[in-house]
């Protein structure tokens, strides 16, 4: 799981943050991040990595991916202005997403941000903003076509549809507009939909464009790194960084195997899940252990609300940590409940080995999707910390407070 863990490091920590917390390899961020974008460069040089902020807007890891070199991608005004306060040049924003109003489109453009329009409603507030812009409005456009019958994505705009050329040919003729590229996003994560994936945007950006844009964006949606355990239950095999790049990046390879350098779209990935996933544990302590009507159950000072939203569908991997063997027991089945008052509050269900009161559990790939989505129900969250820091623990995120929680509510006098 991570070497650096054992009860006595896990109880110092628990001795001054509290009985539960988020653990954060940085180091592991880093190795995750430079393995995905090399692994796509070998193929194709010019690729840049976008990074999806709402899977894990921790500004630590947003300012790392900074100082790597790597692009903000955003879908709302609160992540425009995160990006902006860990020092992201505005030049190096993609905002994306399905809400924007005209205040924000009219900021976004004017600093020089790149926004891929969604929808109509978009383009209808361009056209409007353009009418008195005094600046270059740097344009994407997000594609929607089908890459599985199993689902109609409600992102973007059809580029079958009729009114898809009155889209282009506002964008190709208007002198405030630098209409750079295209963009795309599924969340299927599977190998099998990536190549078509890239096939149909090159198609798409040979069809629309002159000559190629300057970006081609294939979006995010990538499997991240994970033991066995994990693995089995998503039911399919887990590509590696390597097969999803020589799924995509070697198509854009051969398809512009022609082009001089600097003449090629820049390949941009918007990883989120890939390289946060499993930088991320989540601690809890063992509060009691309980059986009832048979079943046993340990309670702990944690929730399934702390583990992010693949927990609701398999079990996270985790380990337990005792102070001695001597006082646990080997458990043949024993859930893993949370302290929240809702009966399906379970992070783990039929565990099966040793177990104590006092223990600490540790879940791990549990960095996408948990932070940002954790609700303040029933108690405030848990700090972060960063687990390559001293035995003390170098606090990433504070825990967090009444005041947190209760602040933007008016009481009454
Ligand atoms: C446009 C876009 N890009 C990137 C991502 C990141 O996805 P993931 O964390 O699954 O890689 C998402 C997730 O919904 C998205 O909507």
């Amino acid at each position: 799981m991570h070497e650096k863990l054992s009860f006595g490091y896990l109880d110092q920590l628990s001795s001054k943050h509290g009985d539960s917390f988020y653990l954060i390899d940085t180091s592991r961020f880093k190795n995750n991040y430079f393995e995905l974008i090399n692994a796509f460069r070998k193929h194709y040089p010019k690729t840049l990595i976008g990074y999806s902020y709402k899977t894990n807007y921790t500004p630590y890891l947003c300012s790392l991916i900074d100082q790597f070199g790597g692009l903000a991608e955003v879908v709302s005004d609160m992540e425009y202005d995160l990006a902006l306060k860990v020092g992201v040049e505005p030049s190096k924003i993609i905002v994306n997403g399905p809400y924007k109003t005209l205040g924000n489109l009219k900021k976004y453009f004017s600093k020089g941000s790149l926004v891929n329009l969604d929808s109509y409603n978009d383009f209808e507030l361009l056209k409007q903003l353009v009418e008195s812009a005094d600046y270059q409005c740097r344009v994407g456009l997000r594609c929607n076509f089908q890459i599985t019958d199993r689902y109609i994505s409600r992102f973007g705009f059809d580029v079958e549809d009729e009114s898809f050329k009155g889209v282009l040919d506002f964008l190709r003729s208007c002198e405030r507009i630098s209409f750079e590229g295209i963009h795309s996003h599924f969340p299927d994560r599977a190998i099998q939909y990536y190549n078509p994936r890239a096939r149909q945007m090159l198609q798409i950006a040979k069809r629309i464009f002159d000559t190629p844009p300057k970006f081609i964006d294939i979006g995010g949606g990538y499997f991240g790194k994970m033991p066995e355990f994990l693995a089995n239950q998503f039911g399919s095999v887990i590509p590696s960084y390597a097969d999803y790049a020589n799924s995509v990046a070697k198509e854009f390879s051969t398809f512009y195997s022609d082009l001089p350098e600097d003449k090629k779209p820049t390949l941009i990935i918007e990883p989120g899940s890939a390289i946060v996933a499993d930088t991320m544990f989540f601690v809890v302590k063992v509060i009691d252990i309980k059986k009832i009507n048979g079943c046993y159950i340990a309670t702990t000072s944690g929730s399934k609300f702390n583990l992010g939203s693949f927990s609701s569908t398999v079990n996270m991997p985790m380990a337990v940590f005792v102070d001695s063997d001597n006082d646990s027991t080997f458990y043949e089945s024993i859930d893993i409940a949370g302290y929240t008052c809702i009966e399906s509050d379970y992070l783990f269900k039929g565990y099966r080995g040793v177990i104590a009161k006092g223990a600490y559990i540790v879940f791990s790939n549990i960095g996408s999707y948990s932070v940002v989505f954790k609700p303040p129900f029933i108690l405030p969250n848990v700090p972060i910390i960063d687990i390559n820091s001293s035995t003390e623990g170098v606090v990433i995120k504070n825990k967090e407070t009444f005041d947190d929680i209760f602040s933007t509510f008016n009481f009454l006098e």
